[in-house]
Formats: C-alpha cells, structure tokens, sequence
C-alpha cells in the first residue's frame, strides 16, 4: 500500500530521513508492504510537490550533497500558491496512508509555524510524527483531541529523546501496567558536560566549550543546559505514560550552570556521580514533574550512562522498574525514530500493532 509523506524540513534531521527513505525502500516494501512516496518536502521558504509522488532519487541526491532545497527543479516559493495545499497536496488515490513528518524548527513559544500546519494536517486526514517538540509542548491537548476527532495518530517518538524508546515502551511493552514514577537522562549535551566534568575534573565552562567542539552543544545551548529541554522531554512522556496533562509551567526546572568542579568531587567522595535527571512521579493522586542535576550513586545503571547517551527508568506496579539505554542520538537517531513512527503508523492501520 502506498504510503504519503510530507516532509517538513529539509535540514539535518530532514535531510536524513529522505536519506534512511532511500536506503530502506525496498527493506520496507518487502517487510511491512510499504511502498513509501513524497508527496511533498517543505523548508522555511518554500516546497516541492507531486501527488504522484517526488523523485526520490533526486531528494536523495540533493540530501547527500546538503543541497538547499530551493535548488531543486521543481521549488515552489511560499506566496505563489496556497501554503497548506502545497505543503498537503491531495494525493493520488483513496487506498492510501498519508503522514506529515515534521522536521522544522519552530518558535518556542508559539510552536509556529509547525502547530498551524499540523492543526490543518490533522483536519485534511494527515497522521502526524513529529521529531520536534515545541508545538507538541505548546499545544498537547488540542493537538491529541484533534487527532481523536480526525481518526489520526499522533506520533513523537523524535521528540522525546530520539533514539531513546520511550513513548513506545510505556504504550506497548507496559501496557497494562500503571507507570508510577519515569526518570530520564534525556539530554545529550548536559550529560556530555557532567561526564566531563567528573571524568576530567574540569570547570563547566571548560567542559562546555569541549562539548561544542565535539559537536555535542549547539551554538547557542541555553535550553540545553537551563534544563529546558530535558523539561520539554519529560513533560512530553508523562503525560503519555502517565495520562496526565501536564504544562512546561508545572515543571519545576534547575540547569546545570552553576555546578562546579567542587560539587562533583565531594560527590565523588560519597561515591555518586552527577546526572541531569528529568523525573515525573505520583503524588496524592497527582503527577510532580521536576528537572535537575542529581547525585546518582556508582551501582545505579544510569551512572554508567556517560557522554552523549540517554536513559530512561520506568517504574511500575507489573513489571518493578525497567531501564533502556542508547548511545547513538543526534540526527540520524532523530531521522530513524520519525522513520519507526512512520512504519507503526502503517502497521496500526494494518491492525498489526
Ligand atoms: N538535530 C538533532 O539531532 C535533532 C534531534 C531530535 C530532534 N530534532 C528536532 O528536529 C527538528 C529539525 O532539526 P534539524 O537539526 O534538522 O534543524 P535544521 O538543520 O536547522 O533544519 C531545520 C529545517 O527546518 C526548515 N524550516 C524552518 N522554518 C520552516 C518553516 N517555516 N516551514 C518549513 N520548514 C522550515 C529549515 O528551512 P531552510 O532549509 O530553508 O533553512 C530547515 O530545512 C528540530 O525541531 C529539532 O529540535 C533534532
């Protein structure tokens, strides 16, 4: 059965995904019967459009090359037609699936331009994996209640630490169980710093300009290192796992800033190492969420977690506690979890999953 993707973005993680597309098109054709096309790929100024399907060959090449996508032939700039419908154009066939991969980056505050054009998706059948946070976080109700109305999915396996399954594990492998407490180390670049820090006995500001020489801190990494992201993450999945609806004002947040090399040694002494933890837990029939630096003792798993790796420890009443791991993250992990999105997608329309 054919398949739909609009792409929004076509930078990193965008540029990967038409990538990882590519070399497994055939992989999932013969594994799930997917016959993958682009209906549509989009950046900040503008989209390419077919409802037959784009060349995947050429998107493929122009992502290799890190071409910019208004190189390709066929660019549309916003303005010469109606955004949405060259962002969703109304594809060929009715036996279809259609999903709006979202890959952009958008405001913070507002969660645009992404939410607007998520919002129409909804409304026009589109089911949705997002690799980006911020309209999720801004809009998490109306977005699941839309998808609800619509008979979507709404998947953000991208968004709650890539690589790291988390949403997933809670939905499927827990199922049936009521998840009591997730703590999480969801933040590559906070948890580079800290391993640095307690490995090398540098200063924070030391070990921060190592992280963005490695390419493990943004340019600009405040929202890394306030905490911010972590917040965003764990907000994210408790309120998946734990069937609340929580707002990022209910998180209570503290960055690593101000941690120096003294704090991480005489932790050391205690034999504890720092970890920036995200943790959401039950409370007089309520759901605390919290982000901060935290002292984990050496025989715990997630003080074994060092550099760019993340972890996520659910607590439950069936299973007792449950901890994964993963080393790999930054854009192909972002690129690989819209990718598994999209395939659970199709399997659960399929009744397969
Ligand atoms: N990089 C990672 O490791 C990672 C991991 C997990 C999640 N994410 C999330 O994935 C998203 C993309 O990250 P990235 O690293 O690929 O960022 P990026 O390299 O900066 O690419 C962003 C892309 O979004 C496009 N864009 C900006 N405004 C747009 C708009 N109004 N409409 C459509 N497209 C627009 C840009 O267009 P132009 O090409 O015209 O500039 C660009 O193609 C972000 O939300 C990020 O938080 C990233």
């Amino acid at each position: 059965m054919k398949l739909y993707i609009s792409l929004l973005g076509f930078g990193k993680v965008g540029r990967q995904f038409v990538k990882l597309v590519r070399a497994k098109e055939q992989d999932i054709l013969n594994w799930h019967g997917i016959e993958p096309k682009f209906a549509s790929v989009s950046s900040s100024r503008g989209y390419v459009a077919n409802p037959d399907g784009l060349d995947i060959d050429v998107l493929a090449g122009m992502a290799i090359r890190e071409q910019n996508l208004a190189e390709h032939p066929d660019f549309v700039p916003y303005g010469a037609k109606d955004k949405m419908d060259g962002i969703l154009p109304e594809v060929a066939g009715k036996d279809c699936i259609k999903v709006l991969v979202a890959a952009a980056s958008s405001d913070f505050e507002t969660g645009e331009p992404t939410l607007s054009i998520m919002k129409s998706a909804i409304s026009r059948g589109w089911n949705i994996a997002s690799m980006e946070k911020s309209p999720l976080v801004v809009a998490f109700d109306e977005l699941t209640e839309m998808a609800r109305k619509f008979g979507v999915e709404l998947r953000y396996s991208g968004a709650t630490a890539a690589g790291l399954p988390t949403i997933d594990i809670a939905k499927i492998s827990l199922a049936g169980s009521k998840v009591m407490a997730i703590e999480g180390i969801l933040n590559a670049t906070t948890n580079y710093v800290l391993t640095l820090m307690s490995e090398d006995g540098i200063s924070y500001e030391e070990a921060l300009s190592m992280a963005r020489a490695h390419g493990y801190a943004e340019p600009d990494p405040t929202r890394d290192v306030m905490g911010i992201d972590t917040a965003c993450k764990i907000l994210l999945i408790a309120n998946a796992a734990m069937g609340c609806r929580k707002k990022l004002s209910d998180v209570k947040i503290t960055g690593i800033t101000h941690i120096t090399p003294r704090d991480v040694a005489s932790w050391a002494i205690e034999q504890r190492t720092l970890k920036m933890i995200g943790r959401a837990w039950r409370e007089d029939d309520d759901v605390k969420i919290e982000v901060s630096p935290m002292a984990v003792p050496y025989y715990d798993m997630f003080a074994k977690v060092n550099g760019s790796g993340k972890a996520v420890r659910f607590v439950t009443d069936l299973f007792g506690e449950l901890v994964v791991t993963v080393q790999e993250g930054g854009p192909v992990a972002a690129a690989g979890s819209g990718f598994k999105d999209v395939i659970n997608i199709f399997r659960s329309f399929q009744g397969r999953i």
